[in-house]
């Protein structure tokens, strides 16, 4: 349908479609609950798992690159791109994250609604994400984060794994919510 419709643009004008496609006021993850209040949701989740390459996140590497733990695993991030303070965005603030330097403070704290998708190239496992959560909700050493693990059709991958929390340690990087950061010689 959308294929028609953009080949019908150039004759018709039917632009107007496309435009008025529904497009949700809550931010990946979220969705809207039945007062219209954006509440995370894992259905939105499942469905970013599914996308996020498809442009709702900001891919903050060039190139997949090695994992800091595991240089035999090729990886890419992605991000939600949200307002943090006037000139600088969740991008930007992600940037200041180095996965070398467990000393590093950011300046801001990240907003509710950030997601963080660190995707595994290869797809022999699944990849995996952190979502910013609202105030009081507590999860891993009763962060503000939530974790979890996907294929690319959306459907969780509950194979075994090391648990997220043995590297994601507030104690590992106190400064950065426990983020890691991507290597600076890929950004
Ligand atoms: C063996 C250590 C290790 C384990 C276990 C691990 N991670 Fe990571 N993770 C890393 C490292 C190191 C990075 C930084 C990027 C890189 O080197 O690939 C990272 C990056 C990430 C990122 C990007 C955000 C950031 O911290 O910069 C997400 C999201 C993430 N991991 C989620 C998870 C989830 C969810 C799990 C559990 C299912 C998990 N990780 C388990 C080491 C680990």
């Amino acid at each position: 349908m959308r294929d028609t419709c953009l080949m019908l643009i150039a004759l018709t004008g039917c632009d107007d479609l496309v435009a008025s496609a529904p497009e949700s006021p809550c931010p990946p993850a979220f969705a809207q609950d039945e007062t219209g209040e954006c509440v995370f949701d894992e259905e939105a989740v499942a469905d970013l798992m599914r996308s996020f390459a498809d442009g709702d996140l900001v891919q903050i590497n060039a190139e997949p690159f090695p994992q800091v733990t595991d240089s035999n695993v090729e990886r890419n991030v992605y991000i939600t791109p949200l307002f943090v303070a006037p000139g600088l965005d969740t991008v930007d603030l992600y940037q200041l994250v180095d996965p070398y330097r467990a000393d590093d403070e950011l300046p801001f704290e990240f907003p509710v609604g950030t997601a963080i998708v660190h995707e595994r190239v290869d797809g022999l496992e699944g990849s995996t994400i952190q979502v910013k959560r609202e105030e009081g909700f507590e999860g891993d050493e009763g962060r503000q984060w939530w974790f979890g693990k996907y294929w690319p059709d959306g459907e969780p991958d509950l194979v075994d794994c090391t648990p997220c929390i043995l590297c994601h340690t507030e104690t590992a990087h106190p400064g950065t919510e426990g983020l890691y950061g991507v290597p600076g010689d890929a950004r």
